[in-house]
């Protein structure tokens, strides 16, 4: 499909057919989001494919805590989401969740982890959060979602179990060094949203500094 196409409508995935995806598709989806661009080219991911129903039920539980509490900090007024995880006053907020309610079903769920021994973190010490790191992981998880939108599948990228994951490294066998970064869900999407609704160029793209005239 065309590129721009591609990327301008591959929104969200959330729920999916029963129609099973093989290991040879999930193959050659990797395939290709393994041209993702990495610093140094040094490509830090590792992929698991969680198949077995007991290993995706016990992230599901480890997740399900976390978007309950992610909900419970999103319905009180006074914090933000970007405020999420600095404070954990909010009670839970218990909300069906079809991907982890039915994970056992899925028919794709990849848990994506990155080597951290390959990243150069190069805002590691500017005294605010680091964000850099990233970089070198969520190109190629995003290619994953375009790899599979380029084979009428979809999915979604889910961050939740990062924040679980000292408990889930065992259940995983996450290597010593690395960082669990994503869990992606794939399959045949019930209705895919191809009309997605971004800000436009103007809002955030300016001349010269952050604080110059729009870009038209
Ligand atoms: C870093 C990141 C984390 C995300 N985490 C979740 C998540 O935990 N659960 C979820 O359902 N969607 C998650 N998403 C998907 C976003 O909600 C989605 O990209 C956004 O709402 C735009 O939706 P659209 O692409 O369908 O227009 C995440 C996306 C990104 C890039």
């Amino acid at each position: 499909m065309d590129l721009s196409e591609a990327l301008r409508g591959t929104g969200s995935a959330r729920r999916f057919t029963e129609q099973p995806v093989s290991d040879a598709m999930v193959t050659s989806i990797l395939d290709d989001a393994r041209f993702a661009p990495s610093g140094g080219n040094r490509q830090p991911w590792r992929v698991a494919v969680v198949k077995e129903p007991s290993i995706r039920r016990h992230i599901a539980d480890l997740m399900t805590s976390v978007w309950q509490e992610y909900l419970g900090e999103s319905a009180d007024p006074s914090r933000t989401p970007f405020a999420f995880g600095k404070s954990f006053g909010a009670a839970p907020v218990a909300e069906p969740n079809w991907l982890l309610d039915e994970i056992e079903t899925l028919p794709v769920v990849l848990s994506i982890a990155a080597d951290l021994n390959k990243i150069a973190l190069m805002d590691g010490d500017v005294g605010r959060t680091p964000i850099t790191g990233g970089a070198s992981i969520y190109p190629f998880c995003w290619s994953i979602l375009l790899a599979a939108r380029a084979r009428d599948l979809g999915g979604v990228l889910t961050t939740y179990l990062s924040r679980a994951e000292q408990q889930a490294a065992p259940v995983l066998g996450l290597p010593h060094g690395h960082a669990i970064v994503a869990t992606i869900f794939l399959g045949h999407p019930i209705h895919l949203n191809t009309k997605l609704k971004r800000a436009a160029v103007s809002d955030f793209a300016t001349i010269d500094r952050f604080d110059g005239a729009p870009l038209r």
